[in-house]
């Protein structure tokens, strides 16, 4: 078992999962276990969430480090997400990751949760400088790194890719992730409906085309002159072309010769296929992070920390509050100088 200077035990806790990976400082993978919080019904409650994760934390803990074939006593490094994400939530990692570090007399660093989506996906894809477009069910963000930051080019400016798929599932009586489900709903159409197509700027709005489907569900059309196929069609052909607009856009902008998609909403073929066009378009390499680092995970949190320790070394205690709202453009990046 070769694991190079030593390994950090990463903890993702920003939403619905919970999860650990176990890295080496030459970036292998050698354990990752996910929980995932699964409402029965309706969107995410903080305090059950809260509560499915403190009833699950240990078990997989323990389970990541016989996955890696070691024990807490072979851990060098803690690292947890320390932003963004749901205050309650995001504050049991933190506990757990301060315990860990406490007792095990080890260092600490926090882990801004959207910089770990990228950095993850540079690594494995072995990707330098892309043009991101990270997609997912709190996050809707198209970046890239300039003047010692992840620069953010486009964002949303309502709600995000995932959560307007997932709510818009959620009305056609789909359970929770509707992603797939509406995937593989579309594929069965080729019947576009007009939908708003909502670009200002940089930015993108999905709440409009929201209610706009919304309305098509209950409307009294639905089930004759359309049906849920086509209304899942016409909202990925909408909303990922306004996607692919706006990362085509700051591809021109930057002059990347990358392109990296991440972020669970990667998974889609349909989304894959737009921007793998245009990047065929601008003879730009093209990659997307393979599904099981593409979503939340805790491998993305221990890598970008052995990143962060490897620059400037561990937190001191005072270091490590969580920070909800905080954007990943307002965090310096000294490893990439
Ligand atoms: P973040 O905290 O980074 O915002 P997250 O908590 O939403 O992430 P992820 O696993 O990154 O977690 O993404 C989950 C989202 O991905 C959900 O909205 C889900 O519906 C969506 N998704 C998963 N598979 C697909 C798919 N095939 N097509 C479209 N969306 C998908
Ligand atoms: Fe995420």
């Amino acid at each position: 078992m070769e694991k190079e200077e030593g390994l950090c035990l990463g903890i993702e806790s920003t939403a619905h999962t919970w999860s650990v990976g176990i890295v080496d400082f030459s970036g292998k993978v050698h354990g990752l276990v996910n929980n995932v919080y699964i409402p029965e019904e309706g969107g995410l409650h903080p305090a059950l969430v809260r509560e499915h994760h403190l009833k699950n934390f240990k078990g997989v803990i323990l389970k990541a480090l016989q996955e890696a074939k070691c024990s807490l006593n072979d851990i060098s490094l803690i690292a947890f997400s320390q932003s963004p994400g749901l205050g309650p939530i995001l504050r049991i990692g933190a506990l757990v990751a301060r315990l860990l570090s406490q007792f095990r007399k080890i260092p600490i660093v926090g882990v801004n949760h959207c910089i770990a989506h990228i950095e993850i996906g540079r690594l494995m894809c072995d990707i330098e400088d892309p043009l991101t477009l990270y997609v997912s069910g709190g996050n809707t963000i198209i970046s890239a790194y300039e003047s010692a930051r992840y620069q953010i080019f486009g964002e949303t400016l309502d709600i995000s890719i995932g959560n307007m798929i997932d709510m818009v599932a959620r009305d056609a009586g789909l359970a929770h992730p509707g992603g797939p489900k509406i995937e593989k709903l579309a594929e069965k159409s080729n019947n576009y409906i007009s939908l708003p197509y909502v670009v200002k700027g940089m930015d993108l709005s999905f709440s409009g085309l929201y209610t706009a489907i919304r309305h098509l569900i209950e409307s009294s059309e639905f089930g004759k002159k359309f049906v849920l196929e086509d209304v899942a069609y016409s909202l990925q052909e909408t909303s990922f072309s306004m996607l692919t607009e706006v990362t085509e856009r700051a591809l021109a902008h930057t002059k990347k010769s990358e392109v990296l998609l991440t972020g669970g909403v990667a998974a889609n073929k349909r989304l894959q296929e737009m921007i793998k066009s245009i990047c065929e378009d601008h003879g730009t390499r093209y990659e997307v992070v393979p599904l099981k680092l593409a979503g939340d995970n805790g491998a993305m949190i221990a890598w970008t920390g052995i990143l962060r320790f490897k620059s400037e070394g561990g937190f001191d205690l005072s270091q490590t509050n969580i920070n909800p709202k905080e954007r990943m453009d307002n965090i310096t990046i000294p490893w990439r100088n």
